[in-house]
């Protein structure tokens, strides 16, 4: 459904006359749930309704640093069911891809960590994964890195790998974002193509555009330059711009349809069977071999185990004590520093 003054067709005219050739494209969990993964606020399907169960003190609790810090079990409890080890890249990761193969993408901005684009052949200069990635770990107390092989073992099996450091006993974390550290420093340089002449299309794909500061990037783009969002629903300020094209739909009927437009659609199906063929061939040498958990039954399997130990309110009262402490640190006993 086109919802705009500019119609895609207008876009794909200019993209097939040489008048469009610097796309910026920004993505979320919405192209990866296609993949197998589910997104974050999709209601029911959606990761932070499947963990109510768990009774954290709020769902995004699962991902800040914050609580992490005291309780890390959760995390750990449905990192195995998250991890990218065994996905394949989807149409929508392969057409990022295409566009990239004929120099049409300038840059592509991530929220997602599972590598998927990557992994369907987007330029690494080309990618910022903006919320980190599992590719790398290290201990989130002293941020010595931890080895691949015991966070691997940890990921399988459940628990919380903890630093190797002597007198550290920091858990470890992979080298993702989360809520209240930093992004990397790259964000803000890469921020600035957006709002230089250096844009001539935004595509926007598969995000609730929800967690800043991605979800200003959209905003940055200058009146009249073309805004296309490929999305279940429309999100942000896409669609109120004369010069906006919303697909709302799948990620891939979006693609689909944007490539047939364009008359690239068996070059784009024939590049993402290629990904998918080359990320086989990687998961059978790099995967693990038996099938682990699915999220419900990791979640199923925390929740029992954090009821027995009656800690469902122990990790939430330790963030409390941690948070009032704080709060009130000038009217109560100072502790000592460590
Ligand atoms: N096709 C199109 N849109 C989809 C599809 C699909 N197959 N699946 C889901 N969507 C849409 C949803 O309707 C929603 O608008 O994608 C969006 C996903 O939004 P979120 O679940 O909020 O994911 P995202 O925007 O990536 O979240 C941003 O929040 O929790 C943090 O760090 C996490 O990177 C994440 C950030």
């Amino acid at each position: 459904m086109i919802s705009a003054l500019t119609t895609i067709t207008d876009i794909v005219d200019r993209i097939r006359t040489g008048q469009i050739t610097r796309i910026v494209a920004l993505t979320g969990a919405g192209i990866s749930t296609a993949a197998g993964i589910p997104d974050f606020r999709t209601p029911t399907s959606g990761l932070y309704d499947q963990l109510a169960p768990l009774k954290l003190p709020y769902p995004e609790a699962i991902f800040h640093i914050n609580y992490f810090s005291h309780t890390p079990e959760p995390f750990y409890a449905i990192a195995r069911a998250r991890h990218p080890r065994n996905l394949l890249p989807t149409i929508s990761h392969a057409f990022l891809a295409l566009l990239a193969r004929k120099n049409l993408l300038s840059f592509l901005f991530t929220q997602n960590i599972d590598g998927l684009e990557l992994d369907a052949g987007v330029p690494a200069e080309k990618v910022l994964q903006t919320h980190g990635s599992w590719k790398t770990q290290r201990c989130h107390k002293c941020k010595v890195p931890y080895p691949d092989d015991l966070m691997q073992r940890a990921i399988r099996v459940g628990d919380v790998p903890y630093c190797l450091e002597a007198g550290c006993g920091g858990a470890v974390k992979p080298d993702v974002v989360f809520f209240g550290e930093a992004l990397p420093e790259r964000f803000e340089v890469e921020e600035k193509r957006l709002t230089g002449k250096g844009v001539d299309l935004m595509l926007v794909m598969g995000t609730s555009l929800k967690v800043a500061p991605c979800s200003r990037l959209p905003q940055s783009i200058g009146e009249g330059i073309p805004r296309i969002l490929i999305n279940r629903e429309k999100v942000g300020d896409l669609g109120t711009r004369e010069a906006d094209v919303c697909l709302l739909g799948t990620c891939d009927e979006g693609v689909r349809q944007l490539a047939d437009a364009l008359g690239w659609r068996d070059e784009l199906e024939g590049m993402w069977a290629d990904a998918v063929e080359r990320k086989e061939e990687t998961n059978r040498r790099e995967s693990w071999d038996e099938e682990g958990p699915t999220l419900e039954e990791s979640i199923q399997k925390l929740t029992e185990k954090m009821k027995e130990a009656g800690r469902i309110s122990q990790g939430h009262r330790r963030m409390l004590e941690q948070h009032l402490g704080a709060k009130f640190a000038h009217v109560l006993p100072r502790k000592s520093v460590e």
